[in-house]
């Protein structure tokens, strides 16, 4: 008689990620397929274990990083994106001035760093870019990110010596072709080599993609997310593709399973278990609820905008997005209370990198070696997928 091998079981594939100081090989695409199919049951068991080593990693704290969108003028024309070159709004850049006041505004209502993110915007050179960081830092701000887009390594190390402790960059997808496809004005090997010049320069790397771009089968997003633990990131931050109406990608609609962005999520703290991983704004736009969901299955960072109310409405990248008629007082004031209402409670530190050191190879990580804060310059290996 043939004998009859059953697929992995969700909880055998939990059962590996039981213990973060022991390094879990990384499973296949057909395991994070099925923990990305999992239903009913086995849903809520991949969302508990997810909450679970969250609060044995990173624990309850939440970080609280105030974001500031600075400027919305914008060269490119990602397909997806709002205020991508050309749209139909009033464009607005914010003055350094004003930059590092609401900086100094937000260190008041309680955010201990600074995320400072424009669109693609060459007003900002370096030199002005740096003024604006060591200004934010002198002003008392305990760390600076930045988010401006693919730069050179020697601007990214003048920003590390201006006190930028940290700098999103996105991936967006890991599928070359579609990457093409959505970004005319720039390539994959760009932001990968970004990426790696940040780690160079010294600089905590967040990255991530946007979960359900049209034309991503299932397969894709279990390779995004591979690919993004294979960048073994200092921060994660990803979130539900939202199609805006004024961009080519307008009207696509959202992913039939909605549970699909939420899965992803706690997938990625398994398989990243030191990261930072915020609750993106994005998922309040998916659902009222969207952002607490998240800090309740993997997710320890929350970012509330705090960008003037009068520019709010200006820097719509997707629709729905929250909070645009509020201001930033509100916005943190509404964070505090989501956060206690979760049990949980605000950092107090700055929220520098937990991720342990990693040696070149990476199968010889040490066990729960802990990074320094304020920068980690280790090797990593930031191929894409095959
Ligand atoms: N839906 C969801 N996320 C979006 N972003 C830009 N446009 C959209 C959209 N329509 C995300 C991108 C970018 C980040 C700043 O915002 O991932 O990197
Ligand atoms: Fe501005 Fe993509 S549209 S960077």
């Amino acid at each position: 008689m043939r004998r009859h091998f059953s697929m992995p079981t969700i909880l055998s594939i939990l059962h590996r990620f039981r213990d973060p100081s022991r390094r879990a090989p990384t499973p296949s695409i057909a395991e994070v397929l099925t923990l990305l199919r999992a239903q009913g049951e086995d849903c809520a068991a991949l969302f508990a274990a997810a909450d679970n080593l969250r609060r044995r990693t990173v624990g309850d704290d939440v970080h609280v990083r105030g974001i500031i969108e600075f400027s919305n003028y914008c060269t490119h024309a990602c397909g997806y994106c709002g205020i991508r070159r050309g749209s139909n709004l009033v464009r607005y850049r914010m003055t350094p001035a004003e930059i590092v006041a609401q900086a100094r505004q937000a260190r008041g209502w309680g955010c201990n760093t600074v995320v400072l993110q424009s669109g693609a915007d060459p007003w900002f050179t370096a030199g002005r870019l740096c003024k604006i960081v060591r200004a934010v830092r002198q002003a008392g701000i305990p760390a600076v990110t930045l988010s401006v887009g693919v730069r050179p390594l020697e601007e990214l190390r003048q920003f590390a010596a201006a006190g930028c402790d940290r700098y999103l960059l996105r991936f967006e997808t890991s599928n070359r072709a579609l990457f093409r496809r959505i970004h005319p004005d720039e390539t994959f090997v760009q932001r990968q080599l970004c990426l790696r010049n940040l780690r160079t320069a010294g600089i905590q790397v967040g990255s991530g993609f946007m979960i359900g771009l049209p034309g991503t089968p299932l397969a894709t997003l279990a390779r995004d997310i591979l690919y993004c633990t294979r960048l073994d990131l200092d921060m994660i931050g990803c979130g539900p593709f939202l199609a805006h109406p004024g961009t080519p990608l307008g009207g696509k609609p959202l992913l039939a399973d909605r549970e699909i962005y939420f899965k992803t999520m706690a997938i990625l703290r398994l398989l990243n278990p030191w990261a930072h991983i915020p609750a993106t704004t994005a998922f309040d736009a998916l659902a009222p609820d969207g952002r607490n969901r998240v800090l309740q299955l993997g997710a320890n960072v929350f970012m509330p905008n705090v960008t003037p109310g009068k520019y709010r409405r200006l820097y719509q990248l997707y629709p729905n997005k929250p909070c645009v008629d509020e201001d930033g007082a509100a916005c943190v004031g509404c964070v505090r209370g989501r956060i206690a209402g979760l049990g949980r409670r605000m950092a107090t530190g700055p929220g520098h990198t937990l991720r342990p050191k990693t040696a070149p190879v990476r199968h010889s990580r040490g066990r729960n070696a802990r990074a320094p804060s304020g920068g980690n310059a280790a090797q990593t290996r930031l191929d894409a997928p095959g």
